[in-house]
């Protein structure tokens, strides 16, 4: 077999078998194959597309291409959550403790922030102690008794993918429906949970900007969950507006803790009641009226929020900083107020983000350090009416030469207008 006759085969249209897109995927991890060789085929994919198949056999390869985490102790009981990536969203930190107060096993492995979207990793690190490093042993055995652990990526899993997802970002093929299916649930397999619910977004804040690819994505990443013998659901959700009011590491752990007190901001917990009931429907069979009422009465009667206190001293964070959220260190605070009256008509998320960047809230480059008191608290959003010189958002930062420039971006990044906006959906569609 020769990866020059793959290359050709994809450029023609031609379907890949199973044995060519295992051995290029097979060759690539090994070094076999050169980036070059590779960067073409991932342009013809780019171009031509990929059937359901080839994308389900190219994600299994992937998957396998390094280790494998084996939750079968927990059986039907696993279930895991991935969001394609937002601003704001702050969803694992809330429906964790809810799923997990409800008897469903989250070994969960998050990620980073990068670019303008935040990560749990980074956010969970902002409870002092907290440790997202533990070893195989101590990550299944505190599952086992707590039912739910997060910890970071392990350093092999999907190697396959982290290599071409590298390439990808330097060879203008990210944005490819099948290699986005195939590198998130590449990662999302290996990592072993039976039952997965994905929160793909979509909007200004988001990857993907359309609904319509939105949902091409959403129902191929449920498709190879189904060819690899799991379970899974996907919401399509709004990011044309950022999730809840808080932008950050600690600020966003403290609007979790709001919600999971029963208050914060109607949009996230509705947000996240929805995805922990698909969960739950997924991984305890409940029928999706039950689910709802459990989780409600997970988060009304407060077991949810001794769940995360429970969670968070497991992996030796201070759970005391949760019930008292005044313990988290500040920055000082600069307004940003609105330049006209009228109503906030829309809000660019990803500028959003980019903002939280510059306050010291994420990171430029992966190896820069967070700053965890740093973030933006929005006051008003999409939808509200103005006045001009009101303040609009709080702008936290331990950084005061960034703040001029970013209270003008933030201006930027929102729309005034006389007329007030048509509200917007938070949940498209769900994909099962
Ligand atoms: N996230 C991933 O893990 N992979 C992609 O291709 C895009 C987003």
């Amino acid at each position: 077999m020769r990866m020059y006759d793959i290359i050709q085969r994809k450029k023609a249209h031609e379907e890949l078998t199973e044995a060519e897109i295992r051995f290029l995927i097979a060759g690539y991890t090994m070094g076999d194959i050169p980036d070059y060789q590779m960067a073409a085929f991932a342009m013809a994919v780019y171009f031509n597309g990929m059937t359901p198949a080839e994308t389900a056999v190219l994600t299994d390869a992937m998957m396998h291409s390094g280790d494998t985490v084996d939750l079968s102790r927990f059986g039907t009981l696993s279930v895991d959550k991935h969001s394609t990536g937002g601003v704001g969203d702050k969803t694992s930190l809330i429906v964790a403790p809810i799923v997990s107060a409800l008897g469903g096993k989250l070994a969960k492995m998050s990620g980073r922030g990068l670019g303008h979207t935040g990560g749990t990793v980074d956010k969970l690190e902002s409870i002092p102690g907290f440790c997202t490093e533990l070893s195989a042993e101590d990550f299944l055995a505190q599952v086992e008794q707590v039912g739910v652990a997060v910890i970071g990526q392990s350093g092999d899993l999907a190697p396959a993918d982290k290599k071409l997802y590298a390439l990808r970002d330097v060879t203008a093929t990210v944005d490819s429906v099948p290699l986005i299916a195939s590198s998130i649930m590449s990662k999302k397999l290996a990592a072993g949970a039976h039952s997965i619910v994905l929160d793909v977004k979509v909007g200004s804040g988001a990857f993907m900007k359309t609904r319509e690819d939105g949902e091409a994505l959403a129902r191929q990443m449920v498709d190879i969950a189904a060819a690899c013998g799991r379970q899974a659901a996907a919401l399509v959700t709004n990011m044309d507006i950022p999730l809840g009011s808080a932008v950050g590491n600690a600020i966003e752990v403290m609007e979790a803790v709001e919600i999971l007190q029963g208050g914060g901001d109607r949009r996230l917990r509705s947000l996240c009641e929805a995805l922990a009931a698909e969960m739950l429907c997924l991984c305890q069979g409940w029928t999706p009226e039950e689910a709802a009422a459990r989780v409600t009465e997970a988060v009304d009667s407060g077991a949810a929020f001794e769940q995360m206190c429970r969670w968070v001293s497991a992996q030796g964070g201070d759970a005391e900083y949760l019930r008292d959220l005044s313990r988290f260190p500040t920055a000082p605070a600069y307004d940003v107020c609105a330049p006209a009256d009228g109503y906030i008509a829309a809000m660019d998320a990803e500028r959003i983000g980019i903002v939280g960047v510059a306050l010291g809230a994420g990171r430029a480059k992966k190896e820069d350090a967070i700053d965890f008191a740093a973030g933006i608290r929005l006051l008003k959003k999409t939808g509200d009416a103005v006045t001009a010189g009101e303040p609009i958002a709080l702008l936290y930062t331990n950084r005061p030469e960034a703040v001029e420039g970013a209270k003008v971006a933030y201006l930027e990044a929102i729309t005034v207008s006389a007329d007030a906006p048509a509200a917007q959906e938070l949940i498209y569609t769900v994909v099962r």
